[in-house]
């Protein structure tokens, strides 16, 4: 198969967490350069591969492959532009610079016949966008929802199983690498919105700016909340919802909800996310798995890169009629 020769961006939670994978497996690939921010860190690996000037493997001409896993959204576009333009296939987990400028970054892989793929992106190592794909063509999806922020359900689940403070909870989830390097992303319900966006988009080829969709997070949940939701043995999940509302609106918004035992979604706990597909003829489907942390986002990663050897590319629905589809924000709260 087709040798894949590797830039990457980044060595934090999910880079390393790739290369733990990478190094105990026989791939037919090699890692030849780290860009990096900080030089100064120690790191396990030989000096000589780390640089700090993107430029070491966007100009690289045998570097064909780049793989992103960096904080800034800015950046990390920028670095992303420059390896689709010049013919790089990129591999990101970046869900606000995808989720913000996906449309622009599907025209560029059309223009230069390269290939952008993110799985690690949404629900760490969940395979969600690889299965939305392949969904039978001509039957739109009722919804996808579910629980796509690890960190928030940790939180959540150390208060409710635990009787742990939210302050402690985040923090914990901050030392196991779940969180974002600014949690109130996660606490916030934003992480979770990227992700749903970047749902939408494969689910029903639906492009939508995040700025234009509803989000609450945990951190407006007070105390009242989890003891009402206690004494009625309910729990609290935060809740993308991607819906189809009528024939030609879907409607997108992130929530905190009460989730009774009846639902799939309770008993995902910890880190772990889950996604609940809904559709007409293949009724409900669910998908629980590791939603954040080096090994099982890591995973994900790999799995795009290996994808790349057979050139996948993503679809969005483009057979579909997808014009018709608009996002509306009417908001009905119903999963
Ligand atoms: N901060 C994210 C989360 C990491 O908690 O789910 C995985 O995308």
């Amino acid at each position: 198969s087709k040798k894949l020769t590797i830039g990457m961006f980044g060595f934090g939670v999910v880079g390393q967490g790739l290369y733990d994978i990478i190094k105990t497996k026989k791939l037919n690939l090699e890692i030849k350069k780290f860009v990096i921010k900080n030089a100064g860190k120690t790191r396990s690996l030989p000096a000589e591969l780390f640089s700090t000037n993107p430029n070491d493997i966007l100009n690289d001409p045998e570097i064909n492959t780049v793989v992103e896993l960096i904080d800034d959204a800015d950046a990390a576009f920028e670095i992303t532009k420059k390896a689709l333009t010049s013919g790089k296939n990129v591999v990101s987990a970046n869900k606000k610079m995808i989720a913000t400028h996906l449309q622009e970054l599907t025209a560029l892989q059309q223009q230069h016949g390269t290939s952008l793929l993110y799985e690690g992106a949404v629900c760490g190592s969940i395979p969600i966008i690889r299965n939305l794909e392949e969904y039978y063509d001509n039957e739109l999806l009722h919804s996808v929802s579910g629980i796509f922020n690890g960190s928030s359900n940790y939180i959540l689940s150390k208060i409710f199983n635990e009787n742990q403070s939210y302050d402690t909870a985040l923090k914990k989830a901050q030392e196991l690498g779940f969180a974002e390097t600014d949690p109130t992303l996660d606490v916030g319900g934003y992480d979770p919105k990227f992700k749903l966006t970047i749902v939408a988009s494969h689910a029903y080829g639906l492009f939508v700016n995040p700025d234009q969709i509803l989000n609450l997070g945990i951190d407006r949940l007070d105390n009242t909340d989890i003891r009402y939701a206690k004494e009625k043995n309910l729990k609290i999940k935060l809740i993308p919802l991607a819906k189809e509302v009528s024939n030609s609106e879907v409607v997108l918004y992130v929530l905190p909800k009460f989730i009774s035992k009846d639902s799939i979604l309770f008993n995902v706990e910890n880190e772990n996310n889950g996604v609940l597909v809904k559709a007409a003829f293949a009724d409900e489907q669910f998908f629980y798995g590791k939603g954040a942390g080096g090994h099982p986002t890591g995973s994900a990663v790999l799995s795009d890169i290996t994808a790349l050897r057979y050139d996948y590319r993503y679809e969005y629905k483009k057979h579909l009629d997808a014009q018709e589809l608009r996002y509306t924000t009417n908001v009905d709260i119903k999963v």
